[in-house]
């Protein structure tokens, strides 16, 4: 993987970019930081992944083997950090119409369905597609009380259960939670779930490359080693204290003083259709870890970067007039490839048209890496801040590179603003908010504060 950053400096973007004086200026927050990630790295389990889950590894790879010939389908209940993962991992690296494909072309493997939202539809939709019966469902939670994947457990149970009995139900249900803590867990054990475990230390965010990831994954033919592999050459990268050697240190750096310059924004635009929900999940990571009220002394700070998902080419027929002439509020992050997997030529058809006939000959694959470098340098002649982030081509090793990439990214970003990257009580708000609502026991406090909430006015109501 390679970063280029060029196109952040004044040197060339001009005046609206960052000069270098300002990532020397930034020495003593760098070296606090670096302080920081080495003292807290043993609290970051996420770290361990690529190095302490061989076992792990094989245990999947066994389960895949016994059940993957007994199911159409493997559908995971999860939502956040539970879903946004395996779909990034399954959109890289297997076919882009996998589900379709027939049986043999999926490489024996089940089809995959992600079930992250509630939208009642989604589900009776789903049962139109697939017999229940005939599927794996693997019920994620971390948490083990998110309303919204533990209903989509209970519903299937039920489902299982009056089609199949208590017993055969058993062996559709695969539980990935918290080994300890949690109703999922309880469940399980009660009623005798095949159960993988979140690693303590492991938040939904960062739990991709955990059982959380590499189950599905593995389901779906996909190389859970190589992910980790990936992940463990990342990381000796990361490592440096050094922040000219450190992709993921320099990333969070740039970004950081971006965000003291009024870039409120960081737009992940993938030039692959294959890393197109690798911004999904990016969106994910950086909003929820770096969008915080309060600072690690507790002040009212109200920080954060507002993550957009883009893709190339598609987005500069969308949103790029926005990029180059709205508000110097963004920091793009173009996500290349130099090799994509499969290569479509043009036919040389109205050679005898000047304005189609140059296209004649050319590959898609240069189209959309030349439109690529194009968008970079027509955004940098407008003084506008972006860098490229470049793969060779997408691989179980290179996806794995990414993820841990952005992850080390958003912790160090983290401490540059002196912010738990960590915690979401956000978000722990309108779930509280949610269960006070429905007359959660505990939740009574809560309840009274919403009913004393001032009601709303007819008038502002068309
Ligand atoms: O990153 C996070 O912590 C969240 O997005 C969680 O993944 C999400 O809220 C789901 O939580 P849980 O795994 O506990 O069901």
């Amino acid at each position: 993987m390679k970063m280029d950053y060029n196109n952040m400096l004044t040197e060339h973007i001009g005046e609206k970019g960052i000069p270098v004086s300002a990532l020397e200026a930034l020495k003593p927050a760098i070296d606090k930081a670096n302080r920081a990630m080495s003292e807290k790295r043993p609290q970051m389990a996420w770290r361990d992944l690529p190095y302490n889950q061989v076992k792990i590894v094989a245990d999947i790879n066994a389960y895949v083997a016994e059940m993957k010939d007994q199911i159409d389908a493997f559908v995971v209940f999860g939502i956040g950090g539970s879903a946004l993962g395996p779909l990034a991992v399954q959109q890289a690296l297997n076919h882009p119409h996998y589900n379709e494909l027939l049986r043999e072309k999926r490489g024996n493997n089940p089809r995959l369905y992600i079930v992250d939202n509630i939208d009642p539809e989604r589900l009776v939709y789903l049962f139109d597609t697939v017999d229940p019966t005939r599927c794996l469902f693997n019920v994620i939670s971390k948490s083990g009380s998110t309303s919204e994947t533990m209903s989509q457990f209970m519903i299937i149970k039920e489902i299982l259960e009056e089609k199949l009995g208590i017993e055969k139900t058993r062996k559709h249900i695969v539980c990935t939670t918290d080994a300890k803590s949690g109703n999922l867990i309880t469940i399980a054990k009660e009623e005798g779930y095949k159960t993988f475990y979140v690693p303590d230390g492991v938040g939904g965010r960062f739990s991709e490359l955990s059982p959380v990831g590499l189950l599905p994954a593995a389901f779906c033919g996909i190389d859970i080693a190589g992910l980790l592999e990936g992940a463990a050459q990342m990381d000796d990268l990361c490592k440096s204290d050094d922040i000219h050697k450190n992709p993921a240190y320099m990333y969070a750096a740039l970004h950081y003083l971006g965000m003291n310059t009024g870039k409120n924004i960081s737009v992940l635009m993938p030039y692959a259709d294959g890393l197109k929900l690798i911004a999904d999940w990016y969106a994910q990571l950086w909003a929820e870890s770096l969008g915080k009220k309060y600072n690690l002394k507790g002040d009212i700070v109200n920080v954060g970067q507002t993550p957009v998902r883009a893709l190339g080419a598609t987005d500069q027929h969308s949103q790029v007039q926005l990029y180059m002439e709205g508000p110097y509020d963004k920091i793009m992050i173009f996500l290349g490839v130099e090799e994509y997997r499969e290569t479509i030529t043009i036919p040389k058809t109205y050679s005898h048209m000047p304005s189609l006939g140059f296209l004649g000959g050319v590959t898609h694959n240069d189209l959309l890496q030349t439109q690529q470098v194009a968008t970079e340098y027509a955004l940098a002649q407008a003084g506008r801040m972006s860098m490229t982030i470049t793969i060779p081509k997408i691989t179980p090793q290179t996806v794995g590179q990414l993820l841990y990439f952005f992850e080390v990214a958003t912790a160090y970003a983290g401490e540059l603003m002196g912010i738990d990257a960590f915690d979401q009580p956000g978000v722990e708000e309108g779930k509280n908010a949610t269960y006070a609502m429905f007359g959660r026991p505990g939740y009574e406090a809560k309840k009274a504060e919403l009913d004393a909430a001032p009601t709303k006015s007819a008038k502002y109501i068309i």
